[in-house]
């Protein structure tokens, strides 16, 4: 029911108030008060301006209160009084006009990205850090009247249920009664701070999974439940937020902001807990990752960096994320070199080799999102299954080389080719992963005093020697792969780059068919073909290697062959 003011009444007050404003357009109207959408003559800016019309109702002093309450705060996160006056009969305040919408209104368009929840979380409860300060409880937060504006700040633009104004209440306490409201606050209680963190936890709910948390006592079903890909963590800090004894949630909204920002992203199961040392490391990977991702479990690491399963809260996925040792971002000219790797391996896009999605560098660590690839990699493949079958082990060849083509085809070459790298997906596709970065993070050399080592071998003889590599460093070591998925080790094994380049350069290579009388002959001249020392004596493209290869596994008699020998 929405009582209007009596006209003459309403056309007074803008009479009293038309030397110093422009009433532009009415935006809402009761019996007693009116909201304008109005320009500041003198300060030439548009304000929200409120107007109560009637002196002697008990409206006017609740009014005033109000006025009183937000002129006591001062936070980008609470509405701001610009000015307030009584002039004739009439009371009226300004306000900052608020472009943007309501959250209720914004979630007409379904529940809202995680990271802009995160940074309304962000913004709500240092709104309310502020004003427990100041002795203000808010008491009710409710999305109708929480504000986001442009730019997805959230704005309190309602205090009239605050501690400070509830002396002059008149007939609007119903209002309390809502989900978005602490129990104690329902049941009529002044609250305390805990209550504006049940609000605020009840809002955030809400965002995330559109739903009213159940404010009728009953059990709260977990945001995860209703939307997966809420992180872990924000689900503990709002279940513990939304307790219906105020003594069992956050006791300041600091402590609730805290949990939240130090916590976002934390590891699913305790199995993953990380080592001490490791504690300190991914704390700080979280915090720099941000609203962007959560971190999920770690994955593997090798000489550069640490590989992790997260989930990019934006677009709701899983992805892998490669975060680099912060030893080897420290230097400026190898975070240089490793974006620009990065942006020549974006421009890759093959169904053999992993895409990357992003490169990011914050607080002093420096990552790369590339996608996630379900099952293992070759080593770990082996180690587990042992050597592969000859079929698998030519798909492998003949998907690498594709891959291959299309990247030497884009002027790059991986250069660190190795069954690490090589990761394979639980029906068996192959995803190769780290295209270049061996060169932007290690330089040309392997070894050396200034140098992550790598893994020698797998490293073509130009490579161990430091000098020039091209496409052709890549056959090599993708032969050599292919040696240690039939033979479950390298063909050439040492502790050095030394003492391995020694055995390449012979050409030696063990007898692929003594130890493996299912390899056809014609397959092991082939993978010879690519593991020869000289640059020159290998194919001379992964064009020229798939041909050889196709016709050695592409006739009928071949294919026989298999069947009548599984491995
Ligand atoms: N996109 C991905 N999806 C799933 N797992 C991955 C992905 N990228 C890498 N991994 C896993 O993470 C592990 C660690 O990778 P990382 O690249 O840090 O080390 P590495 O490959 O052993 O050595 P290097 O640092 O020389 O590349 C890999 O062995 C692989 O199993
Ligand atoms: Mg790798």
């Amino acid at each position: 029911m929405h009582d209007t003011p009596p006209v003459d009444l309403l056309g007074g007050a803008l009479k009293a108030l038309r030397g110093s404003f422009r009433f532009d357009h009415v935006v809402a109207l009761s019996r007693e008060r009116a909201l304008y959408h109005a320009y500041d003559l003198v300060l030439k800016r548009p304000v929200a301006l409120r107007l109560h019309l009637i002196p002697e109702s008990p409206g006017r002093a609740w009014f005033l209160r109000e006025t009183e309450t937000l002129a006591a705060l001062d936070h980008p996160a609470v509405r701001h009084v610009y000015a307030a006056g009584e002039v004739e009969s009439y009371a009226y305040r300004t306000n900052n006009w608020i472009d943007g919408e309501s959250l209720a209104d914004a979630m007409h368009r379904g529940p809202r990205p995680i990271p802009a929840v995160m940074s309304l979380a962000r913004d709500l409860l240092s709104a309310l850090e502020h004003a427990h300060a100041r002795n203000i409880i808010i008491r009710r937060i409710v999305p109708t009247t929480l504000m986001l504006d442009v730019s997805g700040r959230g704005v309190v633009t309602d205090l009239r249920h605050a501690n400070t104004c509830m002396a002059f209440e008149t007939t609007e306490a119903t209002q309390t009664a809502t989900p978005f409201c602490a129990p104690e606050v329902r049941a009529g209680g002044v609250g305390e701070p805990a209550s504006d963190v049940y609000a605020i936890g009840a809002n955030l709910y809400y965002a995330l999974t559109g739903q009213e948390p159940a404010g009728d006592g009953g059990a709260l079903v977990p945001p995860r439940k209703l939307r997966a890909a809420v992180p872990a963590a924000v689900e503990r800090v709002l279940v513990r937020a939304l307790r219906a004894q105020p003594g069992d949630r956050y006791f300041t909204a600091t402590e609730m902001l805290e949990d939240l920002v130090v916590d976002a992203g934390a590891f699913h199961e305790p199995a993953a807990e990380p080592q001490l040392v490791d504690a300190g490391f991914e704390r700080r990977l979280r915090r720099a990752l941000g609203d962007d991702y959560e971190l999920l479990e770690e994955l593997g690491s090798g000489g550069f960096g640490r590989v992790y399963r997260a989930r990019d809260l934006g677009l709701e996925r899983e992805v892998a994320i490669k975060v680099l040792h912060p030893a080897l971002t420290a230097d400026l000219g190898v975070v240089e070199r490793f974006r620009r790797e990065a942006q020549l391996a974006a421009r890759l896009s093959h169904p053999n080799i992993v895409g990357i999605y992003d490169i990011q560098g914050r607080a002093g660590l420096q990552w790369y999102v590339m996608e996630l690839v379900l099952g293992e990699n070759l080593a770990q493949r082996v180690q587990r299954h042992g050597a592969l079958s000859v079929a698998a082990t030519e798909r492998l060849l003949t998907e690498a080389l594709s891959a291959l083509e299309h990247a030497h085809g884009k002027g790059l070459v991986h250069r660190d080719l190795k069954p690490e790298n090589t990761l394979i997906e639980p029906d068996g596709r192959l995803r190769i992963t780290d295209f270049g970065l061996a060169l932007a993070l290690r330089g040309e050399r392997f070894g050396g005093a200034t140098s992550r080592s790598g893994t020698p071998q797998f490293a073509a003889p130009e490579q161990l020697l430091g000098e020039r590599v091209d496409p052709r460093t890549d056959l090599y070591s993708l032969g050599a792969v292919a040696y240690f998925a039939l033979l479950g080790r390298p063909p050439f094994d040492g502790i050095s780059p030394e003492a391995i380049l020694a055995q390449q350069t012979t050409d030696k290579l063990p007898r692929l068919t003594e130890q493996r009388p299912d390899v056809p002959r014609e397959l092991e001249e082939v993978l010879r073909g690519a593991v020869a020392s000289a640059p020159d004596d290998r194919y001379p493209t992964a064009h020229a290697f798939r041909d050889a290869l196709e016709r050695v596994t592409g006739g009928l008699w071949h294919k026989l062959l298999l069947l009548l020998r599984p491995a």
